[in-house]
């Protein structure tokens, strides 16, 4: 036989020679969020390990990321109930707690980290939908997209490295783009939420920001279904000028992610959800699991489907081993 695959498997160094996929910890970006009122982090039940931060122990976890070496931070902001409101209007004011965050860890560690922002109004509205409701009740894009413009702009001024809109609001990097750039901010770059799929996967992270959400995102998200579509998404955020496109959720979305991979000619991104982070803890804490290789296995497996950047709340752990 002279075909005998085998022979590149025979040992650990043989494996790591010729292993064909790595996961860097320069580009793993870690989501965290930052609450207003609270003196202590807080624990998020429904994702074992992962915390609401305060504006001190997000500026402490800031600099573990930069000790790890992690490429990037995303921060989303949990406001106060009580400031909620239609419109969402704490997320573009100055003293808005996701601003706030942005400019806290900004002053501590600079460009160490890629500082990046949620660039979407769920957290601050009053009903929990990702853009302001017409009176017949279905969320309207173009005004939104006025108020994206306002938190994007906002974001930079705080001290946002990158903003990432994630409402899937029709148009929504070439206005933020334009908004930017009018407002001096070229260099402030989008990572678009291109293909967003209407998924049960993002249920834990409903806990973590306090969502006020009834009924579900599916006039805006896109049906888990379509694979199509997500390349379409990704094309026209191409086209308006997106600087990185993102693919979420990731593990069971990997055709899509080696999809846009393919059909665009910059960096794919793909967000490793509170489904998925909450799954594997949850089998590991049960025992079923082994937790390190199940961590470890789905994030290659994100960055062997072509995703150059991934988000995932191992980030800091993850990269601790490496
Ligand atoms: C919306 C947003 C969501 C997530 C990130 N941004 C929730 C949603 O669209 O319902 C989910 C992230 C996760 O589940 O880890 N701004």
């Amino acid at each position: 036989m002279k075909d005998r695959p085998r022979r590149l498997r025979a040992t650990t160094a043989m494996r790591a020679l010729v292993a064909e996929t790595h996961v860097l910890p320069q580009q793993l970006i870690y989501p965290a969020f930052v609450r207003e009122g609270i003196t202590e982090p807080v624990a998020i039940q429904a994702m074992p390990g992962q915390f609401q931060h305060t504006l001190d122990s997000i500026r402490a976890l800031a600099c573990e990321l930069v000790e790890a070496g992690v490429g990037g931070i995303d921060l989303f902001g949990v406001p106060d109930q009580a400031r909620k409101d239609a419109s969402g209007s704490q997320a573009w004011t100055t003293d808005g707690i996701l601003n706030r965050a942005i400019a806290a860890v900004r002053e501590e560690v600079g460009d160490q980290l890629v500082i990046c922002a949620d660039t979407c109004l769920d957290e601050f509205t009053s009903h929990g939908h990702c853009g302001v409701i017409r009176d017949d009740g279905v969320v309207d894009n173009d005004t939104t997209l006025e108020l994206y413009a306002k938190m994007a702009t906002s974001q930079a001024a705080a001290g946002a490295h990158m903003v990432s809109p994630s409402g899937m609001m029709d148009g929504q990097v070439e206005y933020i783009r334009t908004a930017l750039d009018e407002n001096g901010y070229t260099d402030v770059s989008i990572m678009a939420y291109s293909a967003k799929y209407a998924s049960a996967f993002f249920g834990p992270f409903r806990e973590a920001v306090g969502s006020t959400l009834c009924g579900d995102r599916k006039t805006y998200q896109q049906d888990p279904a379509n694979r199509k579509e997500g390349v379409r998404e990704a094309l026209l955020d191409v086209a308006q000028g997106a600087d990185i496109v993102m693919v979420k959720p990731a593990s069971h979305y990997l055709d899509v992610v080696a999809d846009v991979a393919a059909a665009v000619n910059i960096p794919v991104a793909a967000y490793q959800v509170s489904g998925e982070y909450a799954m594997i803890e949850a089998a590991a804490r049960n025992g079923w699991i082994n937790r390190e290789q199940a961590i470890a296995e789905s994030l290659v497996s994100i960055a062997r489907a072509g995703a150059d950047v991934i988000l995932t709340y191992w980030a800091l752990e993850y990269s601790r081993r490496s």
